[in-house]
């Protein structure tokens, strides 16, 4: 089969692509030089509407309104700008092989790709229950949700099981942001999680508590403690059942499955070194191979702002990291960069409510503001402080002023002298800085 070449090559086709292009676009890449290979058949989008404005039951978001780079508020990217600028979206192929000392790349049709550099943006794949040999687990009516074909799915199948019953395993960001569309779509929804609380990762109790009293209070039940170990399927093969460690069994309709993402680094397993878990690399994104970068969730990076190496699996680090590796692509040929200097940044939305949240989690926590579940006007927020300093804030409800001031006080680091005094300021001590 034919042997395609290119100067640049990017592998995968999600956000980290999509940002990636329009840089390379912005430093002049010459047409014929970039090509973007992805096995998804759709020019890179903004994945989190996946989650969200996607599965609404009333003017839910669709293709092409969501390509990149509208989520950060760019200009759209539609596949004719790519063809405009001749960067090849090679879309539907799969790579199932990469030589990295050979640097080429073999698709699932046997394609042979060539690059000069490559770009490693693959990104991550659900953890399905599958692999833990839980019990029925391939039943028909139990979903994921990673990319657009997963999306389509569960809204066919909210249309044919209208008003059914849905159980969300999984208290994350898929659990919490799946359970209130699923609610919205007017089906009964029961989450199952074994952590005393959700999003243990990121929240504290008292976070915690407003989101499950707020859900409660939507009509989503949820159960803590306790994880799905059985399902059982109807003569067709349709889920019916959810068996749970504790004994209780569930009736489900639809069963989705949020237990988190694994990097997608097995194309180079043993050719590139890792750490913790993804693609190691400098504060340029580049790999331990010359010539090879990794960005967006499958790059394990300086964290300069702790000095630390870590791996982030979130969108606002997939555009700039990408953006950061194209620049110092470039900057090679010429132009300088500075090492990367990210501020984590994390965020979600389910019904009307909408966090953010800046810096660190570690440390002794102060919970302010008004955090009742049954408020009217929720708004509340939480610092982390470590050795007598914020490290890290939350807010929920913000106006874009109160949620820019929350990143200055996680970047800035100001001294906090006495956490009843930060509880009884909140956010005007953050808007102060
Ligand atoms: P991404 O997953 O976007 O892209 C990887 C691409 O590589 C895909 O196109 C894939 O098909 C392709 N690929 C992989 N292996 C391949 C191979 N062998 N051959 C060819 N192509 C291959 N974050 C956040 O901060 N706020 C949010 O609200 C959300 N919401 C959200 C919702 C949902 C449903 C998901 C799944 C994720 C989020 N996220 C999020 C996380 C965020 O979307 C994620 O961190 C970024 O998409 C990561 O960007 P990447 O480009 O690294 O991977
Ligand atoms: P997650 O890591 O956020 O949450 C996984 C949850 O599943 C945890 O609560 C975990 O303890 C629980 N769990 C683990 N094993 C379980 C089991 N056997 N039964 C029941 N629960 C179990 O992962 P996720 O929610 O699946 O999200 C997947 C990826 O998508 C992540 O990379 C995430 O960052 C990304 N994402 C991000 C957002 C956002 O940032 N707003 C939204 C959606 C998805």
């Amino acid at each position: 089969m034919a042997e395609k070449s290119f100067k640049y090559v990017i592998l995968g086709g999600g956000v980290a692509a999509g940002y990636a292009a329009r840089e390379f676009a912005k430093q002049g890449v010459k047409p014929g030089e970039l090509a973007i290979i992805s096995k998804e058949l759709v020019a890179p989008y903004e994945r989190p509407a996946l989650s969200k404005a996607y599965l609404f039951p009333e003017s839910p978001a669709r293709l092409p309104g969501f390509h990149v780079c509208v989520g950060s508020g760019g200009e759209r990217l539609l596949p004719e700008w790519y063809a405009e600028k001749g960067i090849a979206l090679i879309l539907g192929t799969e790579i199932v092989k990469a030589d990295l000392a050979s640097k080429t790349l073999i698709s699932a049709a046997g394609e042979s790709f060539k690059y000069h550099i490559l770009i490693i943006a693959t990104g991550s794949s659900v953890i399905r229950l599958t692999d833990f040999g839980v019990q029925g687990a391939d039943a028909k009516h139990i979903y994921y949700l990673r990319e657009i074909d997963d999306a389509d799915k569960l809204v066919e199948a909210i249309k044919q099981k209208k008003n059914g019953k849905v159980v969300i395993v999984g208290g994350g960001y898929i659990g919490l942001e799946l359970s209130a569309v699923m609610k919205l779509n007017n089906l009964d929804v029961c989450m199952v999680y074994p952590e005393p609380w959700c999003m243990p990762r990121l929240f504290t109790a008292g976070i915690a508590a407003f989101y499950e009293g707020y859900y409660a209070h939507k009509g989503i039940k949820i159960i803590k403690g306790t994880v799905a170990v059985g399902f059982t399927s109807d003569a067709n093969g349709e889920v019916k059942e959810v068996k749970l460690k504790d004994g209780r069994v569930l009736e489900a309709d639809i069963v989705v499955v949020g237990v988190g993402g694994r990097p997608l680094t097995g194309l180079f397993k043993g050719q590139v070194e890792e750490e913790k878990g993804g693609i190691k690399t400098d504060s340029f994104f580049k790999s331990s191979v010359p010539d090879v970068y990794a960005v967006g969730d499958v790059a394990t990076f300086p964290m300069k702002i702790y000095n630390e190496m870590r791996r982030v699996e979130h969108v606002d680090h997939a555009r700039k990291s990408a953006e950061h590796a194209v620049k110092a692509i470039f900057a090679s040929e010429g132009t300088s960069v500075e090492e990367y200097d990210y501020l984590p940044f994390f965020y979600s939305r389910s019904f009307n409510l909408s966090w953010q949240f800046y810096g660190d989690n570690v440390g002794e926590t102060v919970l302010f503001g008004d955090s009742s579940p049954t408020s009217e006007n929720p708004k509340f927020g939480t610092y982390w402080i470590k050795d007598g300093k914020i490290v890290g804030a939350f807010l929920e409800s913000g106006t874009p002023e109160e949620n820019k001031a929350i990143a200055k006080v996680a970047r800035v680091q100001p001294p906090a002298d006495s956490l009843d005094q930060l509880a009884k300021e909140g956010i005007t001590f953050a808007c102060k800085i």
